[in-house]
């Protein structure tokens, strides 16, 4: 019998982006005692400072020179962040080169880089999704919009930086988004094709599963506030805040999730010849009524969210960096796996005008407090170390921090990340903060007011509440963060 082969040994790791998931995932890896380094192109303020991290300004977009970095460097394994680089082909060109990737190809990508593709991959293989039409010109968009009635969703087919996506109320709407997609090109290629959908209704839910092109493991489901204002009104963003484990997704329905979307997509993928290796994340609708709910496919992503990775890589208890190297390696069913107790609840902090024009150059306060604390951690995405060789952060763009606090369920981790905030926590001036993250696992699961949270004003505008102990509960098996 020939013995098994030996467990792969990151001890070098290279993340590629520069966001707040990135940083987590940096965080997350550095944590394992096999890393003894991790190297993040280009990264930004919040790696510069974690340990064991280095920051490389290598662009997410340089494929040359993202396989040169990880030749020279010795990198073994590469987790790649953004879908644009993966879209590109950054994890084709890593493996063609002999690098071990957590990332798809660029055909299995196309799950998230196609709307179009991956609707028609969805009917293909029997996941649940809504009625759809791709049209490649204005006329048959027009004709599919009349069929929906007006009230529709209108996607360009290809990545427009998630500004693609338009909620259309009316005919009226659906035609504008058309003709600004279509004819005015507002999105370049991505929008010479449109795929026109049926809007559906209910709670959403995203779904990430860490995937070596045979087998999977699900994180935490979590549940994301995508508006920039508090009872989701306003603007579509990045996403504002999240939680994990969402309380709305129950054994019964995450068994529902698995059988029917995850196992069928990756078995489908497989079965066209591009096993998928990375994060495939579903992103769901709930339709229906609860508890019966029907999910439906939003969207597949081929990569972690944000900032649902700020909420779920702290729940995982298991060596990250080796969970990843194994998946890279094929061998995912190797890997420990086990999720930490309790739940994680993120808050973002925006630049003033987010998501619009942003205004820069805060300077960030309460990091260093907030570094002192086990039940806290804060990633940062739109930051910079303003002096080289000091520690003063200052915001940089959009969404430039996630506050994410761990509790014994999603109330006390609320409780704790919104303690952290404000001019007695983490905060800078102007910051734009939602005070609500967290409603909706309120209401949908627990009540519309639990022990002193009232859903939408339970947090006062500095997000302060009342002190609550969290004391036994961290994230990070006693290392402190
Ligand atoms: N939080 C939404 C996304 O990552 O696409």
């Amino acid at each position: 019998m020939p013995s098994p082969a030996p467990p792969p040994h990151p001890a070098r790791v290279l993340v590629v982006g520069s966001g707040g998931r990135e940083h987590a995932l940096a965080w997350a890896i550095a944590r394992s005692p096999l890393v003894s380094e991790v190297i993040v192109a280009p990264g930004n303020g919040g790696t510069a400072r974690e340990a064991k991290c280095r920051n490389v300004p290598v662009q997410v977009y340089d494929i040359d020179g993202l396989v040169a970095l990880a030749s020279q460097a010795g990198v073994d394994v590469t987790v790649i962040g953004p879908e644009d680089a993966l879209a590109a082909g950054l994890a084709d060109a890593l493996r063609a080169a002999g690098h071990a990737v957590f990332g798809p190809s660029r055909e299995a990508a196309r799950i998230e880089s196609s709307k179009g593709w991956a609707r028609a991959f969805m009917v293909r293989y029997g996941i649940p999704c809504p009625v759809f039409a791709t049209a490649a010109n204005v006329d048959d968009a027009l004709r599919a919009v009349a069929e929906m009635g007006g009230r529709c969703v209108v996607k360009a087919d290809g990545l427009a930086v998630g500004k693609g996506v338009v909620v259309c109320d009316d005919a009226a709407a659906a035609e504008a988004a058309v003709r600004t997609m279509m004819e005015d090109g507002a999105f370049g290629p991505a929008g010479a094709h449109v795929v026109v959908e049926e809007r559906m209704e209910g709670p959403e839910l995203s779904v990430m599963a860490i995937c070596d092109g045979h087998t999977y493991r699900l994180l935490p489901p979590a549940q994301d506030h995508k508006r920039v204002g508090e009872g989701d009104t306003g603007p579509n963003t990045g996403g504002m805040g999240a939680y994990a484990p969402a309380p709305i997704a129950t054994p019964e329905l995450m068994a529902r999730i698995e059988a029917t979307i995850i196992a069928p997509a990756l078995d489908g993928l497989r079965a066209d010849g591009h096993p998928f290796t990375g994060c495939l994340y579903a992103g769901l609708m709930l339709t229906g009524d609860a508890p019966h709910y029907a999910p439906r496919v939003v969207e597949f992503n081929a990569r972690f969210g944000d900032p649902e990775t700020q909420v779920q890589l702290p729940l995982v208890q298991s060596d990250v960096a080796l969970l990843f190297a194994l998946a890279a390696a094929g061998r995912l069913a190797d890997a420990p796996f086990e999720l930490a107790p309790g739940a994680a609840a993120c808050v973002v902090l925006a630049c003033p005008g987010y998501p619009g024009p942003v205004t820069t150059g805060a300077t960030v306060v309460g990091l260093d407090v907030a570094a002192e604390r086990a039940d806290i951690k804060v990633f940062h995405a739109g930051t910079r170390i303003e002096v080289a060789g000091t520690d003063a952060v200052r915001t940089s763009g959009g969404r430039a921090l996630g506050v994410t606090g761990v509790g014994p369920n999603v109330i006390e981790a609320l409780r704790t990340t919104y303690a952290a905030i404000g001019p007695d926590g983490v905060h800078f001036d102007d910051m734009v903060v939602r005070h609500d993250i967290g409603w909706r696992a309120l209401t949908d699961a627990i009540g519309d007011s639990v022990d002193g949270v009232e859903v939408g004003d339970g947090v006062d505008a500095a997000g302060r509440h009342s002190g609550v102990d969290t004391d036994d509960t961290d994230l990070g098996a006693g290392e402190g963060v």
